[in-house]
């Protein structure tokens, strides 16, 4: 695991401890990487509606965005992992972004002019899966088809 990768799921496995996630009990952390080295993270979030449920990595790209430095992500590290009954993440199969987030990430990506780093990790263990950003989706809709960026 790079130092890049470690820093990311150690920051967003703490920051899964902050999982809001009664139903699902499945407790999702995410750490994004700014250009300056600073971490921002975020968990999820869900609802008793539970549509309303908002996952770790728009959390994350939401606060970045709510500072002002949505052109400033490089890279997000993604843990993830079934509650255990002390409501602790467990198990070390790595956790992909969803499909939203995918593109959540792609606004920061072409924002900032960047293919973003994307860490997975399980809630434990040393397992770890890292892409690019365009790799998980591929010619992606973003600002540029709008003539934004
Ligand atoms: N979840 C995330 O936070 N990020 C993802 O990329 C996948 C799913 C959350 C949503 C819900 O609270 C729980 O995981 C189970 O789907």
């Amino acid at each position: 695991m790079t130092d890049e990768a470690r820093r990311l799921i150690d920051a967003a496995r703490a920051a899964a401890t902050n999982a809001h996630a009664p139903y699902s009990r499945f407790a999702v952390g995410a750490a994004v990487l700014l250009s300056d080295g600073s971490i921002v993270t975020g968990a999820n979030v869900e609802n008793a509606s539970y549509g309303l449920s908002l996952c770790a990595e728009t959390v994350a790209i939401a606060t970045v965005s709510a500072s002002g430095r949505l052109r400033e992500v490089v890279a997000i590290g993604v843990i993830g992992g079934a509650m255990d009954a002390a409501g602790r993440a467990t198990g070390d199969t790595p956790v992909r972004p969803c499909g939203r987030c995918r593109q959540v990430l792609n606004e920061a990506a072409q924002m900032g002019g960047r293919d973003l780093a994307v860490h997975c990790a399980g809630a434990q263990g040393d397992a770890i899966a890292s892409y690019r950003l365009s790799a998980l989706l591929p010619d992606a809709f973003g600002p540029a088809d709008l003539g934004i960026g």
